[in-house]
């Protein structure tokens, strides 16, 4: 007898197989088209297959694919100047996913108090509903007790606080505090995004203990919330931030920024990674940066933002019952549903549009950069018939 799956039965799979993808189109082996508002959780940034990103692929693989970090890689150069001009940042660590570069972060973060004299620094100071990934110490990192559970202790060094709340921050500050870690807007916890002051106010909380800021902006940067970075809006910088799925528009590519200061411990042979920074991932993070960082992108991407959030918040007064609120920035968008969100989510998915659950009951879209006003329209066209839909159900129960 054959088995039914070879593969772990680690995820609770959608019945749906897509063949190919097409801007913001994805389309079933049988030929159905899906409005991908999911875009791979936040990564297909220039939705799918655009032109560019498989020239740039296309072309490298032709070339070359791999040398390994023995040798230098010249797209690393180009990529890592290019985002540190265009951020706070002097040093990049590339890797290939979000808990590779958030483990960069952290062990950045560590190896700067040990440098500077200080080894019993490695405590990290992070916020409930945070997710910054699946490897051991990332789930620590993250607190939540469901991708804890059955995998032995948790990982030491990593405080949590309560979502928001500074007072709880300063009081979790000891002598053994290296760093404060946050999203600036929180996904998976369902798109909580946390106040400009507030983030202001850890800044400074920062610089008063000597501490390091850590941003994880794996799902809100690389012009998700309409800046090319999310804490762009608060006007502060961190010292050390994570970034990833938007950046390889697809490819499997993350990245470790940081400034010269935060950096002085990742000496040789204190970090590193087989394949990050590999030559067919750089040619394609490249080529999202010439999309992402040319004259006026950013602007389109905040002009749909604001046609799609109009139309969400219209739906939310049309239909109180089934939209409890709205939240997010950019094309970072929330949906907080009253019934269940996975009532709404089928609904949307009945209607051929994709979006993203995540906690506090909430649905994310999360459209690629590149979608229309048009598309946008489209898509709220789609949660409107969702809605009705998901209301008419209820009226039938009651
Ligand atoms: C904010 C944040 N950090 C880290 C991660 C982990 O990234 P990856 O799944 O690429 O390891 C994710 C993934 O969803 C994320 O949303």
């Amino acid at each position: 007898m054959t088995k039914a799956t070879p593969l772990y039965q680690t995820y609770n799979r959608a019945p749906l197989r897509f063949e190919r993808g097409e801007g913001v189109w994805l389309v079933t082996e049988s030929g159905e088209r899906y409005l991908d508002f999911a875009a791979g959780v936040a990564v297909n940034s220039l939705g799918h297959a655009h032109p560019h990103l498989v020239e740039a692929l296309k072309a490298q693989a032709e070339k070359l694919w791999h040398v390994s970090n023995l040798y230098d890689v010249p797209g690393q150069e180009t990529l890592g100047r290019r985002l540190t001009e265009a951020t706070f940042a002097d040093r990049v660590f590339f890797t290939n996913s979000g808990a590779e570069a958030l483990e960069c972060a952290i062990k950045t973060a560590r190896r700067y108090h040990f440098t500077k004299g200080h080894p019993e620094k490695f405590h990290i100071i992070t916020m409930e509903g945070a997710f910054h990934g699946r490897t051991i110490a990332t789930i620590a990192a993250g607190g939540q007790e469901k991708y804890l559970e059955g995998f032995g202790p948790k990982a030491p060094g990593f405080d949590q606080v309560p979502f928001g709340d500074i007072d709880a921050v300063k009081a979790t500050i000891s002598d053994a505090t290296a760093a404060i870690l946050v999203e600036p807007v929180q996904g998976e916890g369902g798109i909580r995004a946390i106040p400009v002051e507030m983030l202001r106010e850890l800044r400074a909380i920062c610089d008063e203990h000597d501490l390091l800021l850590i941003l994880d902006e794996v799902q809100s940067g690389v012009g998700r919330t309409g800046k090319f970075f999310a804490h762009e809006w608060a006007g502060i910088t961190p010292d050390i931030m994570a970034v990833a799925k938007g950046i390889g528009g697809g490819f499997p590519l993350g990245a470790c920024l940081a400034t010269e200061e935060a950096s002085i411990g990742m000496k040789a042979g204190t970090h590193g990674s087989t394949y990050g920074g590999n030559p067919l991932a750089m040619a394609v993070g490249n080529a999202v940066l010439d999309v992402v960082l040319a004259d006026g992108f950013l602007d389109q991407v905040r002009d749909v933002a604001l046609v799609f959030r109009q139309g969400l918040a219209s739906l939310q007064d049309r239909f109180p019952d089934v939209i409890a609120e709205i939240r997010g920035e950019g094309l970072m968008l929330g949906i907080k549903a009253k019934g269940p969100n996975t009532d709404l989510l089928m609904a949307m998915r009945d209607q051929h549009l994709l979006g993203v659950p995540a906690g506090d009951n909430v649905i994310r879209l999360l459209p690629p950069l590149v979608t229309t006003a048009e598309e946008a329209r489209d898509g709220l066209r789609r949660i409107e018939l969702a809605a009705e839909k998901v209301r008419e159900k209820a009226a039938a129960i009651a």
